[in-house]
């Protein structure tokens, strides 16, 4: 069930340059799973679409969800001026979410697709290795994933934590087997993590990332390139928004 709705801003931190983490309070998370995401609508106007961000935590207690992003653009640059006491329009949750699987688990997360890795962790029925990837030593979440994961593993493109490297070198260097692996990350790190685990025999479930427009399954904006002809739009298409973003690494082209 989604729902559009005004938020209340419960905190706003920045975690590392250019990196937020926002606290909501929001019906959606009575419904939430790892992996959904919501639309968070601009006040400005001229910013029509909504931004989709993915959720990083849900407490269904307290009914709040957390979201973790990254500023780029217009939009993301007004909401990281968000503060406690504000509102804030959103609709979610949205998209299919991570099937729970598996008692060995391995979740992967690459840059500012380290966040929806978080509830999923918690959330996993076995046990996790979390394998993050970070540009440098802005390592933010990590040490949030050393209280829920059974491992921790960090890779760094510039060498100055963990493995000098690609979460890919760093599952390698370490001969990590599982029964399912999680991804979300940029493309090539997608595609590289689905070889990986097609070269184990491990099943594999990848978050996609495309721009989207309505985010509800409406417009056709955010299409991937599926490895078999959908039901609903009868070519080799799926919405990341409706049909995903989550998908088995066998089924979307990457
Ligand atoms: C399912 C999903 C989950 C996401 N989760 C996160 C997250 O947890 N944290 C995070 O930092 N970012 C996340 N993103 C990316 C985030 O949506 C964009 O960074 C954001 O929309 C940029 O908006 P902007 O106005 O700041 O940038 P602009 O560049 O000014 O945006 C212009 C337009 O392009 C769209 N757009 C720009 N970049 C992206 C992008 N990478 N993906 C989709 N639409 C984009 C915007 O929504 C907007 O409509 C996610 C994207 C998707 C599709
Ligand atoms: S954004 Fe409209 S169908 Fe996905």
């Amino acid at each position: 069930m989604k729902i559009k709705e005004t938020a209340k801003v419960l905190n706003q931190s920045k975690l590392a340059e250019g990196i937020f983490s926002l606290t909501i309070a929001t019906t959606a998370s009575e419904y939430a799973i790892p992996g959904q995401f919501i639309n968070i609508f601009s006040k400005d106007a001229s910013n029509l679409l909504p931004r989709p961000i993915s959720i990083c935590e849900i407490d269904k207690a307290a009914g709040t969800l957390r979201m973790v992003y990254r500023v780029v653009g217009k939009g993301t640059t007004e909401f990281s001026s968000l503060k406690a006491g504000d509102t804030a329009e959103i609709m979610g949750p949205l998209g299919n979410g991570f099937p729970l699987e598996g008692e060995k688990a391995i979740v992967v997360g690459g840059g500012i697709g380290v966040p929806p890795m978080l509830e999923l962790a918690k959330q996993l029925p076995g046990s996790v290795t979390a394998v993050m990837g970070y540009r440098n030593d802005d390592l933010f979440l990590s040490e949030e994933f050393t209280d829920v994961a059974s491992d921790l593993i960090i890779a760094t493109d510039d060498g100055s934590v963990g493995v000098h490297g690609t979460v890919v070198d760093a599952m390698v260097e370490n001969e990590l087997e599982a029964d399912v692996i999680y991804a979300c990350g940029p493309k090539p790190m997608l595609r590289a993590v689905a070889q990986y685990a097609a070269e184990h025999n491990i099943k594999c479930y990848v978050s996609m990332e495309e721009r989207m427009a309505c985010g509800v399954g409406a417009c056709l904006g955010c299409v991937c390139q599926s490895k078999d002809v959908d039901d609903h739009s009868h070519v080799h298409n799926k919405r990341v928004c409706k049909d995903g973003p989550v998908f088995l690494s066998t089924e979307v082209v990457l």
